[in-house]
């Protein structure tokens, strides 16, 4: 099938190199020319396992081009899907600007039935007007769906290829066909609904995991003050298949590109509607609350931040992935250097612009023993699964201080005491 991907972010570039791989002719466009250009040359912009393989092999098989020419990827193209960014607005709205402008762009181009696939987060009757937008302003009869993503940055490609799931909303049989045909091998659930649902269905499958880890959050809060140890109520409570064991490691909160501005999304529609979601606020409420108590924990065991040398170990928001957006990590720099204290940094494969923690200088360092040498306490803020490993006796010798603050609770708490540390961990 001929399909073109709009948006070659962490969904786009991922669904293009993912549907190539699947047999279909695609055809990725971005907006950013220095992005294509890279691309073209075998420059991946992201880290994401096995992509990088992925996309040289369908690149060498024909199966997969980039592009930046709107008139090259939308004429002739049976699927279209629409994986552009959709952030968060000041007000908590959802930014749409990059999907009206792929809208108006895709209408300037199309010459004859196409089927557009909105995989992007959109807020709720967002087909709808996408739909509407391209038919009056090309002329051209074409069907909109929505087609949610569902894969985890770090996952991308073991998801896109082996999905718990697919759900497509649609509203015309023949729409529907192109989207099954699209995903014909893909052996997983295809929920085919209309597409209110299936619009409302990603904000809440989000919400609702980003409600699952601030609920074990604050039962990591109760853990502590009543001399429980949370990761082992979270192990007996998870063994109950209705409950289930993911998603229940209490830490820092929820963060990344997609929880906190669909949250935000999810509970912005909820105003609309003037319908209040209490649960939805909750969940917020609590993730704000994980974070302080992190600092404040740390205050208090070191009597004060200010002038204090502080290793933080991990800056994504998650183990597995370069991306940093809304990072606990990013949040507990602010937190620190606005109380005064110094920051030295080392991840894997993040990093984070001044830009992005206040104006403040952040050092980044390449070795988790080097990024702690002469610190006072030691942070680790991101699950990377290195940091697990991470030689305890050695970071105690570089280090200054005693306390080994881990957030994500990745140490055996006896080790790390009796060599020494004075280890903070969340829930025990
Ligand atoms: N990142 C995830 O894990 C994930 C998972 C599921 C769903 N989503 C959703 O998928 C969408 C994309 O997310 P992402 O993380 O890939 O975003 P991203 O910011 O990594 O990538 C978006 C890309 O779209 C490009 N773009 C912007 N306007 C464009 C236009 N008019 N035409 C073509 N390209 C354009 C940008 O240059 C950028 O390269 C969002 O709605 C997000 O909520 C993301």
């Amino acid at each position: 099938m001929k399909t073109t991907v709009l948006g070659t972010g962490y969904v786009g570039l991922v669904s293009g190199a993912c549907l190539a791989e699947l047999g279909h002719q695609v055809i990725c466009l971005d907006v950013l020319p220095e992005k294509i250009e890279g691309l073209k040359q075998g420059v991946i912009p992201i880290y994401e396992s096995g992509l990088d393989e992925l996309v040289k092999r369908n690149v060498n098989a024909g199966r997969l081009v980039f592009t930046t020419s709107y008139a090259e990827a939308i004429p002739g193209a049976e699927l279209i899907s629409v994986a552009v960014g959709t952030p968060s607005a000041d007000d908590g709205s959802v930014d749409m600007r990059y999907m009206w402008s792929a809208a108006h762009e895709i209408a300037k181009h199309l010459t004859g039935y196409a089927v557009i696939a909105d995989k992007s987060t959109v807020p709720v009757g967002t087909a709808e007007k996408v739909e509407q937008i391209i038919r009056e302003e090309s002329g051209v009869f074409c069907d909109v769906v929505s087609n949610p993503e569902f894969l985890r940055e770090g996952h991308a490609v073991f998801d896109f290829l082996q999905p718990s799931r697919i759900v497509i909303g649609s509203a015309e049989p023949r729409a529907t066909e192109v989207m099954l045909r699209a995903y014909e091998h893909l052996d997983c659930p295809k929920y085919v609904m209309d597409r209110r649902s299936a619009e409302l269905t990603k904000y809440a499958a989000n919400a609702f995991l980003a409600t699952k880890i601030s609920f074990i959050n604050e039962m990591a809060a109760l853990s502590e003050e009543l001399g429980a140890d949370v990761t082992q109520v979270a192990a007996g409570i998870g063994s109950d298949p209705r409950i289930g064991k993911d998603f229940l490691r209490a830490g820092l909160g929820w963060g990344g590109s997609c929880f906190p501005k669909d949250v935000r999304a999810i509970r912005y529609m909820g105003e609309q509607a003037g319908l209040p979601l209490p649960i939805i606020n909750a969940a917020f409420e609590m993730n704000a609350l994980a974070r302080r108590r992190v600092v404040d924990r740390l205050e208090k065991v070191m009597g004060g931040l200010e002038g204090k040398r502080i290793s933080l170990l991990g800056l994504a928001f998650k183990g597995n992935t370069d991306d940093t957006r809304e990072s606990a990590a990013v949040d507990l720099i602010r937190l620190f250097l606005e109380k005064g204290a110094q920051v030295r940094a080392h991840d894997p494969v993040a990093s984070v612009s001044s830009q992005d923690i206040g104006g403040y200088a952040l050092e980044h360092v390449d070795c988790p023993y080097e990024a702690s040498r002469g610190a006072h306490a030691v942070v680790v803020a991101t699950e990377w699964e290195q940091f697990r490993t991470l030689d305890l006796n050695k970071l105690k010798d570089m280090a200054e201080g005693d306390i080994l603050l881990d957030a994500r609770n990745l140490f055996d708490p006896l080790r790390a005491t009796e060599i020494g540390w004075k280890h903070v961990s969340i829930g025990r």
